[in-house]
């Protein structure tokens, strides 16, 4: 670690996530560049971390662009080793959502709330995504890449008028005392790493959904699904399931669901 964030980054640490860090100016993807380091012949340990300024082809859930301002985003990827059941390995995305969630609060006090499956937001805006990539070798996921992307300040390079729209970031929520990247990117790792950690046992699991269920923004709420093949249903949101799946009640009656996004909600 010798860049200037990393300086800064080293003692804000309080677990032995964060380390090694690898911070680049440039990237086509922090996942990427995070599972070649993962899966070389020195291979990244758990907890190491892949800090951008800039990437050029970042991506997003449903191999869609993801688009971070130069200098204005938090662009990393953390390696994770998850020796879980497999019931409960979509929960990691539920796990990192709620650390985002956490060390939003904690770092800007703002009412951050998760949109389930993997988006953090603030008034309905979205401040945060996270996409969490597996790679499997022999039927067993030998690494998890947990990419997270955090808007830091959008005044620089603006977004697309209709994404910025339904967009916030860390300056706006905090006009004069913004915390920087660093600071919110330890507040990061040090929720992620006991949270993840507590995935091996029931009453972690448990408590990560508890959390995701008192940070939730869209439970009790009529909400628009789409689904992978670009269908869309729409129903009441009203659990999320021990798995990380959500539960929706629909016309039809109650159904979890696994895989989808929410397109719409009624506020
Ligand atoms: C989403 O909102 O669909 C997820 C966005 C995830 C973006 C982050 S930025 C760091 C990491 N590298 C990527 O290419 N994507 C994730």
């Amino acid at each position: 670690m010798t860049s200037e964030l990393a300086s800064e980054l080293r003692p804000l640490l309080c677990g032995t996530f964060g380390a090694p860090l690898r911070h680049l100016d440039e990237v086509d993807s922090t996942n990427s560049e995070a599972l070649r380091w993962a899966t070389t012949a020195t291979p990244a340990p758990e907890g190491a971390v892949v800090i951008a300024d800039f990437q050029t082809a970042g991506r997003g859930r449903w191999g869609r662009e993801w688009l971070g301002a130069p200098g204005g985003s938090l662009m990393v990827s953390v390696v994770l080793r998850p020796k879980l059941p497999a019931d409960r390995l979509d929960l990691l995305t539920t796990t990192v959502g709620v650390a985002t969630v956490e060390a939003i609060r904690e770092t800007t006090g703002a009412d951050a709330l998760l949109k389930w499956p993997n988006d953090v937001v603030v008034d309905g805006r979205k401040l945060a995504g996270i996409l969490v990539e597996s790679h499997s070798s022999k039927g067993a996921v030998e690494v998890a890449i947990a990419g997270i992307g955090v808007n830091l300040d959008l005044s620089g390079a603006p977004l697309p008028d209709d994404i910025a729209r339904r967009a916030v970031s860390v300056a706006e929520l905090t006009p004069g005392s913004a915390p920087s990247r660093a600071q919110v990117l330890a507040a990061i790792l040090s929720w992620l790493e006991p949270l993840y950690a507590s995935l091996a046992t029931d009453t972690g699991a448990e408590e990560v959904v508890r959390l995701a269920t008192e940070h939730s923004a869209i439970l009790g709420r009529e909400v628009e699904l789409r689904f992978a093949d670009d269908t869309t249903r729409t129903g009441t949101a009203r659990r999320v399931l021990a798995d990380g799946s959500l539960e929706v009640e629909f016309p039809e009656g109650l159904e979890a669901v696994r895989a989808g996004e929410i397109t719409r909600t009624k506020w």
